[in-house]
């Protein structure tokens, strides 16, 4: 039998239905900038997302990464939170590609417009100038957290205040907007850059998308070209992107539900805590003694059957996603329990 796998939401295969509509897509040359089914796809987002433009691109990644060569300058200084996506997890490239040192705000991923105003380097110091603000919601390594809208506005207008641009990593973005009932335009609203993943929860194989103004959707297209992120007849692509945003968005709530189950089947465990509250689609464990070490509850569980994702010696994590289901997720929830206990 094949394994349960909670390694990410990116795990899911693209549905029948899905691969019906990318074999219908009519492509052209996306970089020539005929494709039409890619041209639908970003208007769509760009609505959803309440900007005027938006750009395809192949992951999320490169949507954070454009992001920054969009907003910075070699040497200038990016506020992000504590564990986020673009410091942690993509290789190196903030440093390495758009030459930004990176500071991090607060604890835990989420941060308040008080330590916006700590951290501020003014343009006229012999210091870093910052340039910039990055929140990530869903926040990933946080468990899932979705960012009170409250807060990001406040976060928003401390930046406006010195001046700084601001971008949100909403990789998981509707995750953060199914669970919290705001609207994904509202969420968007503070920033002048969004990234979005179709690849995640929503199902797709490929692709997230940039969005923002016109002028600076315009300059993203530079640098996409740049990082060798211009596809071809990416209309294919697109095309599941337009399923899943047809179908795929409510029913966010039943991976919400179903991690909620796994955090229940193993709540109280001793030396076990779980990221509370678990509010999307991310389950994080944290374990000390007496709970056994992060590796033999992976390997224990993965003997079991059910796959997740180590994150460093006290740490694992569990994704819900389009293709586990509710009983399958209890039977996960049960495997854990057993490789955490015994
Ligand atoms: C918050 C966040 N941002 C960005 C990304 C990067 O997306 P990709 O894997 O498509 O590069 C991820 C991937 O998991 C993520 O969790």
């Amino acid at each position: 039998m094949n394994p349960i796998d909670l390694r990410s939401d990116t795990v899911t295969r693209p549905s029948a239905a899905m691969r019906e509509a990318m074999a219908r897509a009519i492509v052209g040359d996306d970089v020539l900038g005929d494709d039409p089914t890619v041209s639908l796809l970003q208007d769509r987002v760009a609505r959803l997302l309440g900007k005027q433009a938006a750009l395809f691109v192949p992951s999320g990644t490169q949507a954070n990464q454009i992001a920054l060569l969009v907003h910075a300058r070699p040497g200038d200084e990016v506020l992000v939170g504590e564990g986020a996506h673009l410091m942690s997890l993509e290789s190196g490239a903030a440093g390495a590609i758009a030459g930004v040192q990176l500071a991090v705000l607060g604890k835990g991923g989420l941060f308040e417009g008080a330590d916006v105003e700590h951290a501020v380097h003014p343009l006229d110091s012999q210091y870093a100038p910052t340039r910039l603000v990055c929140v990530e919601d869903t926040h990933n390594k946080a468990g899932g957290r979705v960012w009170p809208l409250e807060r990001l506005r406040e976060v928003s207008a401390a930046a406006r205040s010195h001046g700084l641009a601001l971008h949100l990593d909403g990789a998981r973005l509707l995750n953060a907007a199914v669970a919290s009932g705001t609207s994904a335009k509202d969420r968007a609203a503070p920033f002048d850059t969004v990234s979005m993943c179709l690849s995640k929860g929503l199902g797709a194989p490929v692709g997230s998308l940039l969005a923002g103004s016109a002028e600076l959707i315009g300059r993203a297209h530079r640098f996409r070209r740049m990082l060798g992120g211009g596809m071809r007849q990416a209309g294919v692509l697109a095309a599941a992107g337009l399923h899943a945003l047809e179908h795929n968005v409510e029913r966010l709530a039943e991976d919400h539900a179903n991690a909620r189950r796994i955090a229940e089947a193993v709540r109280g465990q001793p030396g076990v805590t779980i990221a509370e509250p678990v509010e999307t689609n991310i389950v994080r464990l944290d374990l000390a003694p007496p709970a056994r070490s992060a590796p033999e509850v992976f390997a224990r569980a993965f003997e079991r059957g059910l796959l997740l994702t180590p994150m460093g010696a006290g740490c694992l994590r569990a994704v819900t996603h389009l293709d586990v289901d509710r009983a399958t997720c209890e039977r996960a929830g049960e495997i854990l329990l057993e490789a955490l206990r015994g």
